[in-house]
């Protein structure tokens, strides 16, 4: 087990070996998470109402890069990833793919709604009992502002007319943002289709002019142009910029129709988005059947029939048609064996290298990701907990779920192996957030961590002492 493990990594590594190293400095963000949050209703009151799956998670996707999601079972990756490709609206925050906000939630604006209607009724209730007491007093003669009751009366609806202003213009901005918020999801398809086509329009403008929008093609090469212009038209009509991201499912068997041959289980994305040409899609799927180390016969036979590797390689090629830019990879590999395992993550490294893929890979522990993934962000319990280069969080880790998870990866030198101790990670003891609360914080370049002030010093302290855990080698 430890050898073929062993061999597993070794694979992977020299792969990444070929490598450049990512250059962050000249990076395009291809996919940015903004506060997403997203609770379930679980039916009880109070506590018991939500469960929070994803509580505050933020961090950016450079295009090209693998970026690892690693955490426990159950803190949140799955629902990370499905709230990113849309399969979950999101409570609250945003989704941004390409620079186009796809997704987005809008519970906190309804709250702000809610509170500021009953701040304001407070309020409102406040100033009736002021002028209450301020109109007794001036009728019994005591005023002590010398006022009179009309002069009271014109005080008072002023503030009302005021405090009502001030709740206005909050619902207003809220309705605001909860309208954009649903027009983004409602229309980023189309808004990007249109963009699409203007951009061909504009690319084929000389064409257009010169011929009159076609209708005087003369010359051959006007036709042949024309032809294109057309292709690239219907293409740009179609485009979807939620086509641009696709998902391979944790589990390769649950995520595929057992009764669907291989073929319609790998078409399936094209004919949901319109695609009937037969010989097209044959022939796409014999592309993709190539692409991922299986063979053209494949195609009409039925998952069954197929190892649980093999079944992976199908649930890849399926979203491989879409010609996605970003691939969300849920645990494809840990229903696999250990061997089969290097074989998907080097299947995953060359077409990310062939076709400039982004790949967001979700995972459960730290040895996979250590060599495939540029980045990895550490997730606890639905919240972010570091974000580093994959050297500096093995080199360096700072949070201690982070070193928990660390000295839970087994390592390949016996002696080493022999010494090594499991750190438990125990939140009530490990940090005091009873005043001070944590948040994301940049400690170095690149190097986040969840942490308070008190917190952040330490860690600061650390890294200038040179702090080295011996993990990263
Ligand atoms: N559709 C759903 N409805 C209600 N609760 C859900 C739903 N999906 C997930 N949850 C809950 O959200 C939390 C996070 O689940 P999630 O599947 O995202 O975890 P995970 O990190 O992917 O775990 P694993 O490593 O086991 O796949 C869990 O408590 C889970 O029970
Ligand atoms: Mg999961």
């Amino acid at each position: 087990m430890a050898t073929t493990r062993k061999k597993a990594t070794s694979a992977a590594k020299k792969d990444k070996d070929l490598q450049p190293a990512f250059d962050y400095d000249n990076a395009e963000v291809i996919l940015s998470v903004r506060h997403l949050k997203q609770y379930f209703k679980l039916g009880g009151t109070g506590a018991f109402k939500y469960n929070k799956a994803v509580h505050d998670v933020s961090f950016d996707v450079y295009r090209g890069e693998v970026f690892g999601l690693v955490g426990e079972s159950g803190c949140g990756k799955t629902t990370t990833g499905r709230s990113i490709i849309r399969l979950y609206r999101p409570t609250s925050g945003d989704v941004i793919f390409k620079g186009v906000r796809i997704g987005a939630g809008t519970r906190w604006n309804e709250k702000e709604i809610k509170f500021t209607l009953i701040r304001l009724r407070e309020k409102l209730k406040e100033l009736a009992d002021q002028e209450k007491l301020e109109l007794d007093e001036a009728t019994s003669a005591y005023s002590p502002e010398g006022m009179t009751v009309e002069q009271i009366k014109d005080k008072y609806a002023k503030l009302r007319y005021e405090e009502n202003q001030k709740a206005e213009n909050i619902v207003k901005e809220q309705r605001k943002q909860i309208a954009s918020a649903q027009y983004d999801m409602k229309n980023c398809d189309r808004d990007y289709a249109r963009a699409a086509m203007a951009k061909v329009e504009e690319q084929y403008s000389e064409l257009l002019l010169r011929t009159d929008n076609g209708k005087n093609l003369f010359q051959e090469e006007d036709k042949t142009l024309f032809e294109q212009y057309k292709e690239d038209m219907r293409k740009a009509r179609h485009a979807k910029i939620t086509m641009g991201m696709q998902m391979i499912f944790q589990d390769p068997m649950a995520s595929i129709n057992p009764r669907m041959t291989v073929r319609s289980i790998i078409a399936e994305g094209l004919r949901i988005n319109g695609v009937r040409d037969k010989a097209y899609i044959d022939k796409r799927v014999k592309e993709m059947l190539e692409l991922v180390g299986l063979l053209p016969e494949h195609a009409d036979r039925y998952p069954h029939e197929f190892s649980g590797g093999q079944r992976q390689r199908i649930g890849i090629a399926r979203a491989l048609i879409m010609n996605p830019e970003l691939i969300i990879a849920d645990e494809p590999i840990s229903a696999l064996d250990v061997s089969i395992q290097a074989q998907i993550i080097n299947l995953l490294n060359d077409l990310r290298a062939k076709f400039g893929l982004t790949i967001l890979f979700i995972a459960h522990n730290l040895s996979v990701v250590k060599y495939f993934c540029d980045r990895i962000a550490v997730m606890y319990f639905g919240n972010l907990v570091e974000l580093a280069t994959s050297d500096v969080l093995f080199k360096q880790p700072l949070h201690p779920y982070t070193r928990s998870l660390l000295s839970a990866v087994p390592h390949c030198d016996p002696d080493t192996e022999k010494s090594r101790t499991r750190i438990k990670y125990d939140p009530r003891s490990a940090h005091d957030y009873s005043v001070d609360k944590p948040r994301l914080v940049e400690i170095e370049k690149g190097h986040f961590v969840r942490c308070n002030a008190k917190e952040e010093a330490e860690y600061r302290a650390l890294l200038e002492a040179g702090y080295d855990s011996g993990y990263g080698k």
